[in-house]
């Protein structure tokens, strides 16, 4: 452990044009947990969320509902935050691309590349898809629409600046022999480079004349920046590149992880490592590519009547059950499915059953057997005893390798292995036989086994769900800040004398009954 490490994570910046749904929550969860960890691992970790103000389509959102973009935009960002705040989302900066600050910042940035020939203007015809705001050849086109979201493309032709993405073809295909595990998981590396950088990039169109929210080229008004390279460029821009204060993008830049959706893969694997050339600045080092929720009936959508917010699951069923089902249901770059009954069902078996009732037969034992007090570590171990120590220390080493590399939902399987482990031990130990055949020392071996294992899990959760973590803590008495932080993980520790666990435990979670549960959740899922 190192406490001058730095960690900078982000997310991608959303598109203000709605009502953010259960993915985007899960992009920004997913990220806030690394964050956490890496806190808890001594590193100084920075987070970066905020929004994507510019383009058409907001435009276009903001005229519907007779707003100018710049009022839809800032109501928009005060829900986002929001929305955050209740997810207790603790980002170290919101960046919006409308802030002052970025848009400066971009103004040099795309001067830079002219100066640099990185830029040049020419003239563009091609097919565009306005949801996407993206131009395609007709080869990308597939059955004649848009190949990202089957939409209706429309043909369009305009005076248009270029980036020079030939220049840097063999630099890219270099970059990726070098660095075969930047982007995570492989197979979508493989598809990114077979399928779009080894046949040849095309120049990139960065600019339009079909509308006018957004970002000018200065001397040549009628053009305004194109979305991805405003949008991109807020990862340094944020730190003060280019402003008068470069400290933190001297402090923060390389970015460590940055996490995406599945869906913008091609825009972090291919334009946005060649602007950074184009710029002399570091390569992130790791770009993590998570797969979508999907629902049943294919991807969240409105007109589907399929959508789920995160308030709606939050209000209902807490904070900490929606990050769970979130984190845990998409495994390693694989899409995951929502559904009411699977929801349901992760509730009461993962959390009412197998945590939540480790914690309170627990705690229930101790009191029943010890009035409480927690019994000291023993001195000798039964076989028992130490087969579970070893399986444990070596659960804990798995779930680290996990995190380090941002494979939360293994992370979570792991942790799971710890605490269904430590049930069975109960069931190995039975515990009522020692009590009525009075082998105290036994008992206490078990209880102390019991009350270390739950300290564990509940620092090893704390990333994922901070308030069961403290619940936890609380019920077993546990308030002695060695013995809540990660490297008191590491050995099977000696409590202070009197250490009492609480007298009525309260459930961690309440079981839910299916039925009724289902029927909500699905008539929300028709608002
Ligand atoms: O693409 N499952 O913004 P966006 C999981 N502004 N994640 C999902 C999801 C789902 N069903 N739906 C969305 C943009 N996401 C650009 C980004 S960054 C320089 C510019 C998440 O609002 C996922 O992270 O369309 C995805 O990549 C992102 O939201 C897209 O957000
Ligand atoms: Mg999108």
């Amino acid at each position: 452990m190192c406490n001058n490490k730095k960690y900078y994570i982000t997310t991608p910046i959303y598109y203000p044009s709605g009502k953010f749904h259960i993915g985007t929550a899960y992009t920004t969860t997913f990220a806030n947990t690394i964050k956490k960890y890496r806190q808890m691992r001594g590193y100084d970790a920075y987070l970066l969320t905020g929004l994507d103000e510019h383009g058409q389509k907001i435009q276009d959102v903001a005229l519907s509902r007779g707003k100018t973009p710049q009022e839809h935009v800032d109501e928009m960002a005060d829900a986002a935050k929001k929305l955050w705040s209740k997810m207790n989302i603790d980002y170290d900066d919101f960046i919006r691309t409308t802030d002052k600050r970025h848009v400066k910042a971009v103004e040099k940035i795309f001067e830079k590349f002219m100066e640099n020939g990185d830029i040049y203007k020419g003239e563009y015809e091609g097919w565009y898809c306005v949801p996407c705001e993206t131009y395609f050849t007709p080869t990308q086109l597939v059955d004649g629409k848009c190949p990202d979201c089957g939409r209706e493309v429309t043909k369009m032709k305009e005076e248009a600046y270029f980036f020079n993405m030939k220049k840097y073809q063999d630099r890219l295909v270099k970059f990726y022999e070098e660095n075969p595990n930047f982007i995570e998981p492989a197979f979508r590396k493989n598809e990114l480079f077979n399928n779009f950088i080894k046949p040849g990039l095309e120049d990139l169109c960065v600019t339009r004349t079909t509308f006018d929210w957004g970002i000018k080229v200065k001397g040549d008004e009628k053009h305004v920046i194109y979305v991805w390279l405003d949008a991109l460029t807020n990862y340094i821009t944020a730190l003060g590149y280019m402003s008068d204060d470069e400290t933190k993008l001297e402090k923060y830049w390389p970015a460590d992880l940055q996490i995406v959706g599945k869906d913008i893969i091609r825009f972090y694997g291919i334009y946005w490592p060649i602007f950074l050339m184009a710029l002399d600045l570091p390569m992130p080092k790791k770009l993590f590519a998570h797969g979508w929720i999907m629902m049943k009936d294919g991807k969240m959508s409105k007109s589907k009547g399929n959508v789920i917010y995160p308030e709606t699951l939050i209000d209902r069923y807490g904070l900490d059950a929606t990050k769970y089902f979130l984190l845990k249901e998409l495994s390693i770059g694989q899409d995951g499915l929502f559904t009411p009954e699977g929801f349901v069902e992760r509730f009461n078996s993962d959390l009412c059953n197998d945590l939540g009732n480790l914690l309170n037969r627990t705690i229930g034992m101790i009191n029943k057997y010890f009035e409480g007090e927690i019994p000291d570590k023993p001195n000798d171990l039964t076989s028992l005893d130490t087969s579970l120590e070893k399986f444990v220390l070596e659960e804990i080493r798995i779930v680290e390798k996990e995190m380090d590399e941002a494979h939360v939902s293994n992370a979570l399987e792991e942790i799971w292995k710890i605490i269904s482990r430590t049930n069975k031990y109960i069931d190995e130990t039975t515990p009522w036989i020692l009590f009525k055949e009075e082998r105290i020392d036994e008992l206490k071996n078990v209880m102390y086994h019991l009350v270390e294992n739950l300290r564990k899990t509940a620092i090893m959760v704390k990333p994922f769900m901070e308030e069961t973590a403290c619940k936890m803590f609380n019920q077993l008495g546990i308030d002695d800040n060695r013995l809540t932080a990660w490297d008191s993980l590491y050995e099977y520790q000696q409590y202070k004398k009197e250490l009492n666990v609480v007298k009525k435990g309260e459930p961690l979670f309440v079981r839910l009954d299916l039925q009724e549960e289902v029927e909500f959740l699905k008539n929300e899922m028709k608002k």
